[in-house]
């Protein structure tokens, strides 16, 4: 791990400083966490509830998915808010729930000179995101819980599909950094989630994450970002295995319900990215 990343962390547990002790993080309080020879540091409590955690895989799935750039423009509408909301603030990039590590390495793109910081409940994704740039930290950790990081040490914290957790996210946040929220609209990938029986958006969505961030957060820009992909037949397979449903659907069943679906198809991306500033 990287002196300028360690720097930034801080013990779940305590919340103090770490430091490198040769393969581990120590605090002061002695809590220590391993550090893989694949780069991420483990820092889950031993009763940690690791079942929303993505599988190798789901991960594998997302990474394939990726690979193929259907998500690109969704990627860069997230890296564009990011810039936007580091404008003018010192620190780190965190991206909570990180996956892959994908969009906060498009974010570190455009933000030169800073450090990124991945967290994820899954090892599998943690160890993704650990190579996919040599300035991203990556943490296997449970974003519902006390996150690794030093108070105020982020310009930016991205979540993307993932769980949220606002009261940690703006005690990281240094101030006036910004909070950039990426959830599905209901249309996301509706010509497929019939057929393969995947999990659908929650149509009140948007109005929860409100009440959540409802005090601490106030609202700076929304970007609906909606355009139609046509997936073959095997990336389409990677899109459902990648998400949710695969917690519900097994792989055999999604493949047998796909070769159902047409040769070609237009399947449509749509999100909101949504930015916030702590209030
Ligand atoms: C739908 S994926 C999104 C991944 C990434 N943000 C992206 O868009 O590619 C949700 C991610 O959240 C992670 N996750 C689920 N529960 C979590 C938790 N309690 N703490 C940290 N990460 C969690 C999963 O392992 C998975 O990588
Ligand atoms: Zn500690």
């Amino acid at each position: 791990m990287r002196p300028e990343a360690t720097e930034l962390l801080a013990c779940v547990f305590c919340g103090s400083p770490v430091r490198t002790d040769g393969m581990m993080l120590t605090c002061r309080s002695r809590h220590s966490f391993d550090v893989a020879r694949q780069g991420y540091v483990s820092m889950l409590a031993g009763d940690a509830h690791v079942g929303t955690a993505d599988s190798a895989a789901m991960v594998d799935a997302r990474a394939a998915f990726f690979d193929t750039g259907h998500f690109s423009p969704l990627s860069s509408a997230i890296a564009q808010a990011a810039v936007h909301a580091a404008e003018g603030v010192a620190g780190c990039v965190v991206d909570a729930g990180a996956g892959t590590g994908h969009h906060l390495a498009a974010a570190l793109a455009q933000l030169p000179g800073r450090t990124g910081v991945a967290l994820d409940l899954s090892k599998h994704a943690a160890r993704r995101a650990a190579r996919m740039d040599p300035r991203i930290a990556s943490v296997v950790c449970d974003t519902w819980r006390r996150l690794p990081v030093r108070d105020g040490a982020a310009a930016v914290v991205l979540d993307v599909f993932a769980p949220r957790n606002p009261v940690e996210f703006d005690r990281i946040l240094a101030k006036g950094g910004g909070l950039v929220v990426v959830t599905p609209n209901p249309s996301h990938l509706s010509e497929i989630i019939g057929p393969l029986g995947l999990v659908s958006v929650d149509e009140r969505k948007g109005e929860r994450l409100e009440d959540a961030l409802h005090g601490l957060f106030e609202p700076v820009e929304e970007v609906r970002v909606e355009y139609p992909i046509e997936p073959r037949p095997d990336e389409i397979i990677a899109l459902a295995s990648m998400g949710p449903s695969a917690h519900h659907v097994a792989e055999q069943e999604l493949a047998a319900r796909a070769a159902n679906l047409p040769e070609r198809m237009s399947v449509t991306i749509s999100a909101r990215v949504a930015r916030y500033r702590a209030r």
